[in-house]
C-alpha cells in the first residue's frame, strides 16, 4: 500500500491513518496540559520506549507495579494515538508521550509549559531501526528497497516528518527552561548517570539503591524480558515481531552494519547541509 492509502498529511507531515483518526489529531488540538504533566517528546525509533520505561520508574520512586502491569502505551500514552479512554481525566502528575515536531504541539502546551525529556539519537541508526521496523509494522508503507526508503527518509516524506526539522524544531524551543534534552546514546554511554539526570529534572530525589535498581531494570536485556515493554502484546494486524524483533538490537552505531560506504557519505553530506546552522553538541558528532 502506498502512502496515499495509509497516511494522513497533518500539518505538513505524514502521520499514519490507522493510528491517528482525525477524532484523535483533534483530541490532542483541544487537550488540556497540567503544570505537573511530564512529556517524553521523540521522534520516532530514538529511544521512546525505553523512556516510557524509565520516567514511570523514576515517578513512582522505584516502584515497578506500573512497569510490570501496564504496557507501555498505556503507561505513559501517545497523545497522538487513538485513545479508549479520557487522558484528562488521570491523575496527577500525568506522563504521556509524543512524536510531534515542536511546532505541531497544541495551544495549551505553550500556556502551561509541562516538562519535556526529548530524546534524541544518532540519524543513522534512527534510519537503520526506521527501516526494520517499517518490515514489520502493517500501518506502515513497507520501506522497499534500503536506497529508496534512504530518500524517503532524508525527504522526510515519512511518519513525522523529516528528522533533520523534527529535531531543529525542539531544539529551537522557544522557552527551553522546561525541556531537558539527552540522546540515545547517552543512555547507552551510562545509563545510571542519565537515570540521575532525568530524576533531577523531574525533581525527584532517589538513593543510589533505586538508582541502581532502574538502570538495571531499564538494561536492554531486561527490558526484552518484559512483556510489558517488549511490545510483544501489540496485536498481530499491527506488527508482525517474527520478521524483526521490535527491542531489535538496541546498540549505537548499527548503521555501519546497515548502510553502504556511499550511502553513509551521501547521509553525512545531507546531515552536514541541514544542520549547518544547528550550535547543539550531539554526542554523535
Ligand atoms: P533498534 O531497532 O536499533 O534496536 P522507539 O521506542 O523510539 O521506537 O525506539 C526503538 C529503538 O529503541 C529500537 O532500536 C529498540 O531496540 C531501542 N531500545 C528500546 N529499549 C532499549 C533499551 N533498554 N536499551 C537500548 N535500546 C533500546
Amino acid at each position: 500500500m502506498t502512502e496515499t492509502e495509509l497516511y494522513t498529511l497533518y500539518k505538513g507531515v505524514y502521520m499514519p491513518s490507522r493510528l491517528h483518526p482525525p477524532q484523535s489529531l483533534k483530541y490532542y488540538e483541544e487537550f488540556s496540559f497540567r503544570p505537573d504533566d511530564v512529556i517524553i517528546a521523540t521522534y520516532p525509533k530514538s529511544g521512546t520506549v525505553w523512556t516510557q520505561e524509565i520516567v514511570p520508574l523514576i515517578m513512582s520512586g522505584g516502584d515497578p507495579a506500573s512497569v510490570e502491569t501496564l504496557p507501555n502505551w498505556k503507561r505513559v500514552p501517545w497523545l497522538e494515538v487513538y485513545q479508549d479512554s479520557d487522558l484528562e481525566q488521570r491523575p496527577s502528575p500525568r506522563m504521556f508521550s509524543t512524536h510531534f515536531q515542536y511546532n505541531m504541539m497544541p495551544r495549551s502546551f505553550f500556556e502551561i509549559k509541562p516538562k519535556v525529556i526529548y530524546v534524541m539519537r544518532n540519524p543513522k541508526d534512527v534510519f537503520t531501526s526506521s527501516f526494520h521496523y517499517h518490515g514489520i509494522t502493517n500501518f506502515l508503507v513497507k520501506p522497499g528497497p534500503q536506497s529508496e526508503f534512504l530518500h524517503k527518509f532524508l525527504d522526510g516524506k515519512v511518519m513525522f516528518g523529516s528528522w533533520f526539522d523534527h529535531v531543529k524544531s525542539w531544539l529551537n524551543a522557544e522557552d527551553k527552561e522546561h525541556i531537558m534534552y539527552i540522546s540515545y546514546e547517552e543512555l547507552i554511554m551510562d545509563l545510571k548517570d542519565s537515570v540521575v539526570r532525568i530524576s533531577q529534572f523531574l525533581e525527584k530525589s532517589l538513593d543510589a539503591e533505586v538508582i541502581e535498581k532502574i538502570a538495571d531494570r531499564c538494561l536492554f536485556k531486561n527490558m526484552k524480558q518484559n512483556k510489558m515493554s517488549n511490545c510483544s502484546l501489540v496485536p498481530h494486524e499491527f506488527m508482525d515481531q517474527t520478521k524483526s524483533e521490535f527491542l531489535r538490537k538496541g546498540i549505537a552505531g548499527d548503521w555501519k552494519n546497515q548502510l553502504t560506504v556511499a550511502e553513509a557519505e551521501y547521509f553525512d553530506a545531507v546531515y552536514k547541509d541541514k544542520m549547518k546552522d544547528v550550535k547543539y553538541k550531539f554526542v554523535w558528532d
